[in-house]
């Protein structure tokens, strides 16, 4: 089925993901992010694409969650719709995903942002987790990851007031890579893409895995889950390839083996 709320296109090996609702800043309705899941998998799926991009247009990137299509729900309506439970599925993609940021990103948008693996921003890019200025407070993974990222009192603060702030606050605070003019971020993202894209997809991949795991438990078996990993790239043809380029003075030729 064609897609409705979002555009894809794919340049050599980096997939990119446009949320695609200008009208409403890109509010993330359920269609929408159906198909922004449905689509993330199967790229994590083909082998010609080595690392996504998740982007939107300069004004917006996503202003939140769809507050039209929940505004009258009851708690058994969201109980039973359970969307929040498909946001779960990219968490699990294994491939890099960069979201790149102009704009609003708020709410829902921010921690669609979060769920990604890099954050490039324009200086135009305004964050903010606002959920509790319409009574409700972050419901996909926004209280976990900002307080992770920035640390409990920014976050609390964040949260708490639900006040915006800009791109140079949100890389001051670590939750951005790099902020970059706006004409820029989207190519910056592609440069990023593609410099990952020439590493090893399997190592790519598994030190993504180790590095989300930080996320998930304690140092002592995050370093021991890291160390196994480590210990396991040494069965890749990638590891023996790399470290021979390296040898040898050349560039490495990467097969995801
Ligand atoms: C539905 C939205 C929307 C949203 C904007 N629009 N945000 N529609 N859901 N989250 C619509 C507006 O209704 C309007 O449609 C159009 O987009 C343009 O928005 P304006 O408000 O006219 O633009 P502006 O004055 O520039 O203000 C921009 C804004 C404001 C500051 C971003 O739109 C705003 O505060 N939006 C809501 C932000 C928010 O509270 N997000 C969190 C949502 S809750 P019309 O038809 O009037 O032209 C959430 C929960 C997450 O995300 C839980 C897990 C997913």
């Amino acid at each position: 089925m064609p897609n409705q709320f979002i555009m894809t296109q794919q340049e050599g090996p980096v997939a990119i993901l446009r949320l695609n609702r200008p009208d409403v800043l890109n509010a993330l309705n359920i269609p929408l992010m159906d198909e922004l899941i449905t689509n993330v998998e199967a790229y994590d799926q083909d082998p010609g694409v080595r690392c996504m991009i998740i982007t939107g247009n300069e004004r917006a990137f996503a202003a939140g969650a769809d507050i039209k299509e929940m505004a009258e729900a009851s708690v058994v309506d969201m109980y039973e719709r359970n969307n929040l439970a498909r946001w779960e599925r990219i968490k699990r993609v294994r491939k890099p995903i960069i979201a790149a940021v102009s704009g609003f990103c708020l709410g829902g948008g921010c921690e669609l942002a979060m769920h990604c693996d890099i954050l490039i921003a324009s200086e135009t890019a305004r964050f903010g987790q606002p959920e509790i200025n319409i009574g409700v407070m972050p419901g996909a993974g926004g209280t976990q990851r900002l307080s992770k990222t920035v640390g409990k009192y920014r976050a609390m603060e964040l949260i708490l007031t639900g006040r915006m702030f800009t791109a140079a606050e949100a890389h001051a605070m670590g939750l951005v890579n790099r902020v970059v003019p706006v004409e820029r971020y989207l190519d910056e993202a592609i440069a990023m893409a593609r410099e990952i894209a020439e590493r090893s997809p399997i190592a790519v991949r598994v030190a993504k895995e180790a590095v989300l795991r930080a996320f998930e438990t304690g140092l002592s078996d995050g370093l021991d889950y890291e160390r196994k990993l480590f210990y396991m790239l040494f069965a890749t043809e990638d590891q023996k390839e790399g470290m021979k380029a390296f040898v040898e003075k050349r560039k490495a030729e990467y097969k995801g083996r």
